[in-house]
């Protein structure tokens, strides 16, 4: 199977790969899902990941960020992620790279232009719309920072739930889906809308489809072929 794919690879115009949190996870970052190790199974995203959470907590989901902040300061890019980058150094502009993660590890592999749809976690944004007074200079140290005047707080520059994602990133991701002839999914439940819903897209618009999880995912229907490997493993194989 590894052939076919090399071959489509080798015979597409453009490329756009879509990755979630098990492209991530042999780097040692857990995945949110998994049912022993997900970052889910153990806490509620309604706890942690919305505004109302950080606006009832700021403490608590300040600091279940700072700890995941920590962790991923630890790890490196694996395999699969230089894997990609490489192949996208080999083929300037062939390959769109989407992802879902904020862990920062494709930028770290090199991979140019990494369209993150969900933010990412090294980065922190105001919580309410920055009044004259608050000036990145001047931020109050503490957790969460706030600023000293108004006491507006900083929080994680990340997609919480219910929130949009940035504009610019999706667009130029749903372009890329409708002009790939082949994209590449790798590692994500395909739970979460509207990242998910780019698989579609390609698919309608004609793309061939290949899923990279050891897993069985909701999109696997629309795929032509489902590898059950993993990241680290898979891409280096195909890209090589
Ligand atoms: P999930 O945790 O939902 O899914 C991870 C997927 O990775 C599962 O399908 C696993 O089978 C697969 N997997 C595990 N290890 C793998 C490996 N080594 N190689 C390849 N695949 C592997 O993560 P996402 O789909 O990324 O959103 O979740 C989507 C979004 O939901 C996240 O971006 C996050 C979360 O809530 C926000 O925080 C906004």
């Amino acid at each position: 199977m590894h052939d076919t794919v090399r071959d489509w690879i080798r015979d597409a115009r453009h490329i756009a790969v879509l990755t979630g949190a098990g492209m991530s996870a042999e780097s040692g970052v857990p995945t949110f899902r998994d049912a022993q190790t997900g970052l889910w199974a153990r806490f509620d995203p309604q706890d942690l990941a919305t505004e109302a959470a950080y606006r009832a907590d700021p403490q608590r989901v300040w600091d279940w960020y700072l700890y995941r902040r920590g962790l991923i300061g630890q790890v490196q890019a694996n395999a699969g992620h230089l894997a990609l980058a490489d192949f996208s150094r080999r083929h300037p502009g062939r390959l769109t790279l989407i992802t879902q993660n904020v862990d920062g590890l494709h930028q770290r592999a090199g991979q140019t232009g990494t369209l993150a749809l969900h933010g990412n976690i090294a980065d922190d944004s105001w919580l309410d719309a920055p009044r004259q007074c608050c000036q990145p200079g001047s931020i109050e140290d503490g957790h969460p920072p706030r600023c000293p005047v108004c006491g507006n707080l900083r929080r994680p520059a990340v997609v919480w739930f219910g929130e949009h994602l940035p504009p610019a990133a999706l667009e130029a991701a749903e372009q890329a889906a409708k002009r790939c002839d082949l994209m590449l999914v790798v590692g994500t439940s395909g739970e979460v809308y509207p990242a998910a819903g780019l698989v579609f897209t390609a698919h309608q618009a004609g793309a061939r489809v290949v899923m990279i999880n050891p897993a069985a995912t909701p999109l696997d229907g629309l795929a032509e072929l489902c590898l059950r490997e993993t990241a680290a493993v898979c891409l280096p194989a195909l890209l090589a």
